[in-house]
């Protein structure tokens, strides 16, 4: 499809991400070096629940990584032993993943497929194909639909087969952080600047943003600004994956981002962004899922 067929979301959500990718390559936020070292980690929330999705490894798993951005995480789980299909549909990134994999040595093991989420079934003819599908931090929200990605999930996975998702709560997308001149400390004991409530949870329209701030570079400044988000509540999202076959294994709320998803948030030693005192509200969750054998 040419750009000028698709909707407008996804042209403006792609030509945002397709510019971000050199950013992100040359950030410190994507630090690539464990990765060349050959020892490449994955948040602290994904090192912990992990093990409970591959409890015998990853060694010989066929992995589905869905919006796989340039391949970081993507040739961690590669590193780890698992056979990896990366999909993305920002081919910059896609090329920078396959770029990465050669790099690495880890050709044999990765593969990676330029195409939307919604079309992943026809660039990706391998229904129930994969012991795993993996999707973290950043992914639903640039969705329109999140049944027809529960949907998408479960076609792919194998009978017993699992998904891992984590991401920003939609607890914490309902802010934005307060004007610089907001009064101080709406809240006792609280971060000076609490954040402010900016989008309705309940949300089923588009929010149409226009930032040029990107999360991995405070230098950088994006031309292509305008994109379209999606908020999906808790239960809109389990319920898609309910309605799509699959079995709740679990829910988790976080306390913790890897990313600045608010300016008042610190940095923890684990490398990790939480409230400065108390955990007002969860900032990330985390869902884990199966694929009934029967
Ligand atoms: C925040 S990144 C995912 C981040 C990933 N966890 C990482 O840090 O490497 C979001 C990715 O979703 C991709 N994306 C957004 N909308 C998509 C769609 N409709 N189909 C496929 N990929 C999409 C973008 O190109 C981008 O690479």
């Amino acid at each position: 499809m040419g750009a000028s067929e698709l909707p407008e979301w996804a042209r403006l959500n792609r030509a945002h991400w397709d510019e971000k990718v050199p950013v992100h390559v040359a950030s410190e936020f994507y630090d690539l070096s464990p990765l060349r070292a050959g020892e490449g980690r994955l948040y602290p929330i994904e090192e912990s629940e992990l093990p409970a999705v591959a409890p015998e490894g990853w060694s010989g798993l066929r992995v589905l990584h869905l919006q796989c951005h340039f391949g970081a995480d993507t040739l961690v789980l590669a590193q780890r032993g698992a056979e990896v299909v990366g999909l993305d549909f920002s081919m910059p990134a896609v090329r920078q993943a396959r770029e990465l994999a050669t790099e690495l040595e880890l050709d044999d093991r990765s593969r990676f497929v330029c195409a939307d989420l919604y079309d992943a079934r026809h660039a990706l003819p391998d229904p129930g194909g994969f012991d795993v599908v993996y999707t973290t931090w950043g992914t639903i929200g640039w969705l329109p639909d999140v049944a027809e990605w529960a949907r998408i999930v479960a076609w792919f996975l194998k009978p017993g087969g699992r998904l891992y998702f984590a991401d920003g709560h939609p607890a914490g997308w309902i802010f934005d952080d307060a004007p610089s001149d907001a009064p101080a400390a709406a809240l006792d004991g609280g971060p000076a600047r609490f954040p402010v409530a900016a989008y309705p949870y309940f949300a089923t329209e588009p929010f149409a943003e226009d930032d040029d701030r990107d999360y991995a570079d405070p230098e950088a400044s994006i031309a292509a600004s305008r994109t379209m988000e999606w908020m999906h509540t808790v239960g809109d999202t389990v319920t898609a994956l309910i309605d799509a076959g699959l079995r709740i294994d679990f829910v988790h709320e976080h306390d913790s981002v890897p990313f600045r998803m608010f300016e008042v948030l610190e940095q923890r030693a684990d490398g990790m962004w939480a409230w400065p005192q108390t955990a007002w509200l969860p900032l990330g969750l985390s869902i884990a899922a199966t694929l009934p054998e029967e």
